[in-house]
């Protein structure tokens, strides 16, 4: 029996064929360095990476594909964000939900004289933009906040806290490494200054590549955090201040971002909107079902439009990593148990520090895996109770 893959939320997988073509398609055929050379190998690479800058433009909305630094993951992009942005008295909002990828960064700076509040949630990780604007100072920079909680896959208020910051003054930085290919982002509506991404997960790339996008003029108080050759300005000893190039020095990872390409355009060809409204889906099938079974606990809303196909649940009694261990051992299902590095959005819960088991769908699975998994998972219950 094929393994059930209920891990998306960690890396999507499997991936669309045309990922892997499009991989071997570069390592195979093409291999020369973009930006660098000039000769008919290195240009092609170069409009592969034009190609990726185009598709994630199309999907976010960003009218300058330039304006997207390709990075390897999402955690880069935060980083970026985080220590090119801040300086010592500033003051950040953040959510009672975040990820490490955003709270580490974050307390790194706070060491350095950065003060940030973080803005509870409720225990469903609903966050009140109401709450923002009452921990707004003078001080207040920026708004640094998840799209949505990689532990309940409860979606933030990011349009509104948009307007809000827009009215403020303040910037908006989203981590959108849980909502990049499964959920709608439009940068300009949303009004997002800085957009962090992974390509590992919903955009079905590969591990190894994400993104940045910068809002017209973010790169004058963004410093980059890494220097060095960029193929371009070659004269200069200093890095170059325009975009893409600022924040992309050393050679890409060409491989990966044709992957990338390959996976957004997989999510343009059939339509974000069905992708959604598949997901959606199962994790409405999915709640239906567990909640039928006795000594359930869920987390997050029940609400299925606004969530990412993400589902936390325990069962009364059992550690979340026995019973993810039964589901690989017994049921071959795989999904990650614990506190998934986002410590925060479990105390928010109420599971810290055990965590939760989460199960992560993707376009990919399918209503039998769900009625299989409901039926595991109550074999699991009724096997607790009655030893
Ligand atoms: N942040 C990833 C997850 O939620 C790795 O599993």
């Amino acid at each position: 029996m094929e393994p059930i893959y209920f891990d998306n939320a960690a890396t999507s997988w499997p991936k669309p064929p045309e990922t892997l073509s499009a991989m071997q398609h570069y390592m195979q055929d093409i291999g020369g360095s973009p930006g660098r050379s000039g000769h008919r190998l290195s240009v092609a690479a170069a409009r592969i990476i034009f190609a990726a800058r185009e598709k994630l433009a199309e999907l976010f909305n960003i009218a300058d594909p330039l304006r997207i630094a390709l990075t390897k993951n999402a955690t880069e992009a935060l980083n970026i964000a985080v220590f090119g942005f801040l300086k010592p008295g500033d003051h950040v909002l953040t959510s009672g939900m975040e990820h490490n990828s955003v709270m580490r960064p974050l307390r790194a700076m706070e060491k350095k004289g950065v003060e940030i509040t973080v803005v509870p949630c409720s225990p469903q990780g609903e966050l009140d933009p109401g709450d923002i604007i009452k921990s707004i100072r003078k001080n207040t920079r920026a708004i640094f906040l998840t799209h949505a909680s990689n532990v309940t896959g409860t979606v933030m208020p990011v349009a509104a806290l948009g307007r809000i910051a827009r009215e403020h003054g303040l910037s908006l930085c989203v981590d959108a490494a849980q909502t990049a290919g499964c959920y709608p982002i439009d940068v300009q509506d949303m009004n997002v200054d800085m957009l962090a991404f992974t390509g590992h997960k919903s955009l079905f790339g590969p591990a190894g590549t994400g993104g940045l996008y910068l809002r017209e003029g973010m790169e004058t108080t963004v410093e980059p955090v890494c220097i060095g050759g960029t193929g371009s300005r070659s004269e200069q000893e200093e890095q170059p201040d325009f975009l893409p190039d600022r924040y992309e020095a050393g050679t890409p990872n060409t491989a990966g971002i044709a992957g990338l390409a390959a996976g957004v355009q997989f999510i343009l060809g059939k339509g974000l909107a069905q992708i959604k409204s598949r997901e959606e889906s199962l994790v409405k099938m999915f709640i239906e079902g567990i909640q039928t079974v006795p000594s359930i606990i869920l987390y997050g809303q029940t609400d299925t439009v606004l969530r990412t196909p993400i589902v936390s649940f325990n069962i009364e009694g059992l550690d979340p990593a026995a019973v993810t261990l039964e589901l690989d051992e017994r049921f071959n299902i795989m999904a990650r148990p614990g506190l998934h590095c986002a410590p925060s959005a479990h105390k928010t819960i109420g599971t810290y520090p055990q965590g939760t088991v989460r199960f992560s769908f993707s376009y990919y699975n399918t209503k039998d895996q769900i009625i299989y998994a409901v039926d595991a998972v109550r074999q699991i219950s009724r096997e607790a109770k009655s030893s």
